[in-house]
């Protein structure tokens, strides 16, 4: 059985005093065994955030890499293996903030997910579809797309050590939140999509969903056989509704 994981992205928030206060929130938590919980503070909190969670066994992650494995010439930017040796374990590559607002190209994509893996992180593949492109019936195309630029450039056996987070961009930040259904259908196509190469991988692979996920809708979500948890932003920035989440994804 593929076991759930709940990841917190905090995309570009927090301060040290407020970082601190997270942390030591999420310390008093009681954590479902049954659930991985992981969380991806901005770089320059990484360190500190692996320093007090590691003892609660809440893993780490970054929200990005860069597209070489190995520390260079690279001005402003992380390596893979930077991330590795100060404690990470996972990292986000190719969340939509970045693919929309910041130009970064499948073929970056591609690049930061083999980085990560060259590493021994595990990457969390983002991936989803515009309003646009579903109001065009475009989003099993996009996803399947954005999908296949990975499995085409490293196979599909690169995700047995990833997971993949579905999420609709018009979900993300605007409080609407794809219904179970919706989201279901789509993690279904991605599981498909990775059986046609491998059942194997596919059956293994955790899928998560992103979007709006707070404790209120995490449930009805998590209950669908195809989402294995759940990439949360906003409401992983308040302690006890992160626990309530985590607490939704168990068993
Ligand atoms: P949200 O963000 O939960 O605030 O919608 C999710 C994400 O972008 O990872």
């Amino acid at each position: 059985m593929r076991r759930p994981l709940v990841a917190g992205n905090w995309k570009m928030h927090g301060s040290r005093a407020g970082v601190a206060e997270l942390i030591m929130g999420l310390r008093e938590l009681a954590l479902p065994a049954d659930v991985e919980v992981a969380v991806f503070p901005p770089y320059v909190y990484l360190a500190k955030v692996v320093e007090e969670l590691g003892r609660v066994a809440v893993g780490v992650g970054a929200q990005d890499c860069a597209i070489e494995p190995q520390q260079g010439a690279l001005t402003g930017e992380i390596a893979a293996c930077q991330l590795q040796d100060v404690g990470c374990s996972m990292v986000l590559v190719g969340h939509s903030e970045r693919r929309l607002l910041l130009g970064e190209s499948d073929d970056w994509v591609v690049r930061k997910f083999a980085a990560a893996q060259a590493c021994s992180l595990t990457p969390v593949l983002c991936v989803g579809e515009t309003l646009e492109q579903r109001e065009a019936g475009k989003t099993l195309e996009v996803v399947g797309r954005q999908l296949a630029g990975v499995v085409d450039a490293l196979g599909v056996e690169v995700f047995a050590r990833a997971v993949v987070a579905y999420e609709p961009v018009w979900a993300i930040g605007t409080g609407l939140t794809a219904s179970p259904e919706q989201a279901q259908e789509v993690h279904a196509a991605i599981r498909a999509q990775l059986a046609d190469k491998s059942a194997e991988v596919a059956s293994g692979v955790r899928i998560l969903y992103g979007g709006s996920v707070k404790a209120a809708n995490a449930a009805e979500l998590f209950g669908m056989p195809d989402i294995d948890g759940g990439l949360v932003g906003g409401a992983s920035l308040n302690a006890d509704e992160f626990g309530a989440i985590c607490r939704a994804a168990g068993n």
